[in-house]
């Protein structure tokens, strides 16, 4: 839906030029009216602006009926009012763009970037730079990504150096300028990708099992097997790309909303279809229910303290203001200073998302349960097979029952709190 209505918003000026280049050099810039087209013609790059506005931006869009724009240099300072743009290579070898007084726009920005240096529009959608006397690729539009996510292209995290690949969302549909969202992959013990928004968790897909995101339910299961995520837990960096064989064109866009959209082309036409979209219902919001609550959306309301704990502000919570969460009613064995009684027990939870900031221990699933009652800061366990046992400490955010699909959460309990509700 997001881009059949972009593609209405979006009359972009191009012209049909019959030579179909694929390269910018020096001797062959491309100004306002012109665009280079990438050799099997799946994607165009060029002068465009959104809607009616009179700014104009360099981009890259499918050269089809829909124009959908996957790519933007300039997209933080566009030329006002001004048709006497170019895009060319600079003197020190730089993809530039420039306006009639030579005044740079945007810049690829690579130091020492050589002589003869080209930027060749490839079928995958990725500008890419070179210099003749060198093989190596010296910039590419794929790791500057904007807010699509493409086949061939990976997001990436290095928590070591702090290095990051990642979407950032259009300010509005009309506004290619940064927005509020952002979506990568996090790294904390174990890879999630997440979309922020100002770098606040807003979505988060669930822990990785080597196989698929197990906090997705309702993904259609043509898509199941589709992700490659590339860990390296010693250099400290994760990478992900994906491969729809069923699907060759779909994509990925961050809206301005903050909703991650997979578009593929309808069947036959060249229209774009919205397969699925994150967050797809209230309860995918990132810590809905605060610490300690769990989220339904099939229930009214949709919040309720985990089995143990009751509301932190029963006024705000009956206000429906979950923000403050829950907090337990009993305490532990372990926290008790009265530490005679019978043991702590759990208390299964099953098919849901399982809380944020999981802690991996690589042990065997008979032993997760004791493991965690060994630690009195363990709240909670659960076991993946290609994960291992997780744990949780100091809180348990963003749980949420789904109805296919999910993981069995066994929660900790005092146990006198044992089969109550
Ligand atoms: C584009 O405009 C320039 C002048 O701004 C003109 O010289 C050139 O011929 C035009 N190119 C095409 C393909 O129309
Ligand atoms: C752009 O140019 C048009 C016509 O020349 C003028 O009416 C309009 O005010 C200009 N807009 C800006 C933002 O300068
Ligand atoms: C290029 O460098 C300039 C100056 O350091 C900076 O303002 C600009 O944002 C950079 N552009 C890109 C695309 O990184
Ligand atoms: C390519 O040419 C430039 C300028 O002549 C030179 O500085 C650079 O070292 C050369 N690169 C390679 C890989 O030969
Ligand atoms: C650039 O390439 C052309 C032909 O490919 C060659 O004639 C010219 O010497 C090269 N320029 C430099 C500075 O390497
Ligand atoms: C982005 O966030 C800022 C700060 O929270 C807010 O003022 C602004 O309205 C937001 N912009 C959009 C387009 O939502
Ligand atoms: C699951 O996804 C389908 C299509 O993607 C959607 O129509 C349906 O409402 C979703 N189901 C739930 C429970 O959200
Ligand atoms: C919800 O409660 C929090 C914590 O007390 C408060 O900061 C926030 O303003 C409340 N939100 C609304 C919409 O009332
Ligand atoms: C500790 O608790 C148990 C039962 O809960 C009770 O029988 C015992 O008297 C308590 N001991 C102390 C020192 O309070
Ligand atoms: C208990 O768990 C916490 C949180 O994972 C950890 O920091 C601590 O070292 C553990 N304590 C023991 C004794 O293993
Ligand atoms: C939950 O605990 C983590 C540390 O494990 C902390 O960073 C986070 O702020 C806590 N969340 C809340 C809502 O307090």
């Amino acid at each position: 839906m997001f881009f059949v209505l972009l593609a209405t918003l979006l009359s972009i000026l191009y012209s049909d030029s019959a030579a179909a280049v694929d390269t910018i050099t020096v001797a062959q810039p491309i100004s306002d009216n012109e665009t280079i087209i990438s050799s099997s013609r799946a994607f165009e790059m060029g002068f465009f602006s959104p809607g009616d506005s009179s700014n104009r931006y360099v981009g890259i869009w499918y050269n089809d009926e829909t124009r959908a724009i996957i790519w933007v240099a300039n997209r933080n300072k566009p030329l006002v009012n001004d048709s006497s743009g170019l895009v060319t290579i600079s003197e020190n070898g730089n993809l530039v763009v420039l306006n009639g007084q030579n005044e740079i726009f945007w810049s690829s920005n690579v130091s020492n970037p050589g002589s003869n240096v080209t930027a060749q529009l490839l079928d995958s959608g990725n500008l890419v730079l070179q210099a003749r006397n060198n093989s190596e690729t010296l910039w590419q539009s794929f790791q500057q990504p904007i807010n699509a996510f493409l086949r061939r292209m990976s997001l990436f995290t290095n928590v070591k150096t702090g290095e990051k690949v990642q979407l950032t969302s259009w300010k509005s549909d009309l506004d290619p300028s940064r927005g509020n969202f952002s979506a990568g992959i996090s790294l904390l013990n174990i890879p999630q990708v997440f979309v922020w928004k100002n770098n606040v968790p807003y979505w988060r897909s669930g822990q990785w099992n080597g196989r698929e995101f197990i906090g997705i339910s309702n993904i259609t299961t043509v898509y199941l097997g589709g992700f490659e995520l590339i860990l390296n837990e010693d250099a400290g960096t994760a990478s992900i790309s994906f491969e729809f064989p069923i699907d060759p064109t779909t994509y990925f866009v961050l809206d301005p909303q903050g909703n991650m959209n997979q578009l593929a082309r309808e069947d036959g036409t060249r229209r774009w279809v919205n397969r699925q979209r994150y967050p797809e219902n209230a309860c995918d919001v990132y810590g809905r229910c605060g610490q300690f609550g769990i989220c339904s959306h099939r229930r009214s309301p949709i919040c309720v303290c985990l089995r143990g704990f009751e509301p932190k502000n029963l006024k705000e919570w009956r206000g429906e203001n979950w923000t403050s969460g829950c907090i337990r009613r009993r305490p532990l064995k372990c926290e008790r200073v009265n530490r005679t009684g019978e043991e702590d027990g759990f208390v299964k939870y099953n098919m849901v998302k399982l809380p944020d900031l999981a802690e991996r221990t690589p042990i065997h699933e008979d032993r997760c349960r004791g493991f965690c009652l060994s630690n009195c800061s363990c709240l909670g366990y659960a076991y993946d097979v290609g994960i291992g046992c997780m744990t949780w400490s100091n809180n348990l955010t963003d749980v949420q029952q789904f109805y296919s699909k999910g993981s069995d959460f066994f929660l900790r309990l005092a146990h006198s709190e044992l089969g109550k509700d």
